[in-house]
């Protein structure tokens, strides 16, 4: 793979300043920002005053521990404006992000935050590797979503070609990738999957396409599966975060030079991480979850956001600003077997250890009498039919689940194509258990 490595005198100054000099414009921001949701939004001027707090107590950045919390269920309870310190015909762009009960999250964007995420888009292709004039295949959905949108801007910003294909179409996708031959795509980790046996189906080497990095995210993906589409593709694969209520992608992004987690992009960003049973605020290298104050918003300034993801922040390596390290699971999507916690992505981590799976997999809960049981519904490759050789795949997976993870599972080894697939964010759960 190419050496991808960004020359230091491409990078905005503030991507390497001191830590001192970051703190310093963190606690700058941090104090108007608070000054201008308290003026300027009613719902948190009310919340502010319940908690009897002022933005005139911020003395420090630590200080922001008096604020209170803010979530999901504020925005739906102020749907669909009510949050917002801007009125609407301030705002040039809504977004969102689709609910489980139908009605949206929506987030709205000033000028001003556009340009914003225009910028740190720019700074994140930049560290994944990405140059002015390289050609990127834009295959996050464009509509309410923000991964379209987000990266498309940004990558106009850098100066790249943009290929605004949207999800969805995999044939039309790849035969695109073959005749234009961008250099870098954006897109999630388990449609990227879905792209490589399309480039299979057709007859293509993926190593030999013109991919030179992707920039994965909008989903938890492990190391194993990194591993998995760097080597099938001959490509650099990094992590890209970032959640709609914050801004969208691009909260945080990993370096290709060093892929050790995801660098916060603290100038716009102040993160934390509490334990999301008492909400008290955890020292860095503590695992908990993370919690975002926007320094910059004006159309939605988010303050103390909880995530609702889970991970720990760790100091700067190719960057001054504090890295979170790759995220585990949501704290939504653990599921509690008879007493264990289980993410997904620990189940995809052993998926990628047996040789004769494909990383496409889903876990079905269901309940027998008083039970709770989960099964894994996992593709064979295209060259394992034989049923004997399935039924040893099954019993090798449902072993490593058992021996690393610890809760017994039925494994159920379906066709190739027989696990539905994701063409965005991929649905790795399905609850059927009888609802209470
Ligand atoms: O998924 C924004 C995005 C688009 C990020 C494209 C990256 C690339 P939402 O739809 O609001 O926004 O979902 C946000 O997705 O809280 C995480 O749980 C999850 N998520 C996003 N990026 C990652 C990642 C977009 N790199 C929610 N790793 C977040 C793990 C991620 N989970």
């Amino acid at each position: 793979m190419e050496d991808l490595t960004p020359n230091p005198k491409d990078l905005d100054p503030i991507e390497t300043a001191s830590r001192d000099e970051i703190e310093a414009l963190q606690f700058h921001r941090m104090k108007r920002s608070l000054k201008h949701a308290y003026e300027n939004s009613p719902f948190y001027r009310k919340r502010f005053i319940e908690q009897d707090v002022h933005p005139e107590e911020l003395k420090s950045l630590k200080d922001i521990a008096k604020f209170p919390f803010t979530t999901k269920q504020d925005l739906r309870d102020t749907y669909p404006f009510g949050m917002f310190a801007v009125p609407q015909s301030k705002l040039v762009r809504i977004h969102g992000s689709s609910g489980t009960t139908g009605k949206p999250t929506v987030v709205g964007y000033t000028a001003a935050d556009i340009d914003h995420w225009a910028n740190l888009i720019a700074r994140s292709i930049r560290a994944a590797g990405g140059r002015p004039g390289d050609m990127l295949h834009n295959a996050y959905g464009y509509g309410l979503f923000t991964g379209g949108l987000g990266a498309h801007y940004g990558a106009e910003r850098l100066g790249c070609t943009v290929i605004p294909i949207s999800g969805g179409m995999t044939e039309r996708q790849v035969t695109l990738m073959h005749d234009f031959k961008p250099q870098i795509i954006m897109v999630t980790p388990s449609y990227m999957l879905s792209i490589l046996d399309e480039f299979r189906r057709q007859g293509l080497d993926p190593r030999a396409s013109s991919l030179k990095v992707g920039i994965f995210g909008a989903e938890p993906w492990t190391n194993a599966m990194r591993q998995e589409i760097e080597e099938a593709f001959d490509m650099h694969a990094v992590d890209i975060y970032g959640l709609s209520e914050v801004m969208g992608p691009g909260v945080a992004q990993e370096c290709v030079e060093t892929k050790d987690g995801l660098h916060i992009w603290e100038d716009h960003f102040y993160p934390e991480i509490i334990d999301p049973v008492t909400g008290e605020v955890l020292p860095d290298g503590e695992l908990g979850e993370l919690v975002f104050t926007t320094l910059t918003k004006e159309g939605l300034p988010m303050v103390r956001y909880r995530t609702r993801d889970l991970t720990r922040l760790l100091p700067g390596t190719a960057r001054s600003m504090r890295r979170m390290e790759k995220i585990t699971g949501r704290s939504d999507d653990m599921i509690i077997l008879r007493g264990v916690n289980v993410f997904p992505t620990q189940i995809e981590e052993q998926i990628l250890k047996c040789k004769g799976l494909a990383p496409h997999f889903q876990i079905e809960l269901t309940r027998s009498g008083r039970m709770d049981n989960m099964t894994v519904h996992v593709e064979c490759t295209a060259d394992l039919s034989a049923e004997d050789a399935r039924a040893f795949s099954a019993k090798e997976l449902a072993h490593h689940i058992k021996s690393v993870v610890g809760v017994t599972t039925r494994v159920l080894v379906c066709d190739p194509r027989g696990v539905p697939r994701s063409e965005g964010k991929a649905k790795r759960v399905v609850d059927n258990r009888p609802k209470e």
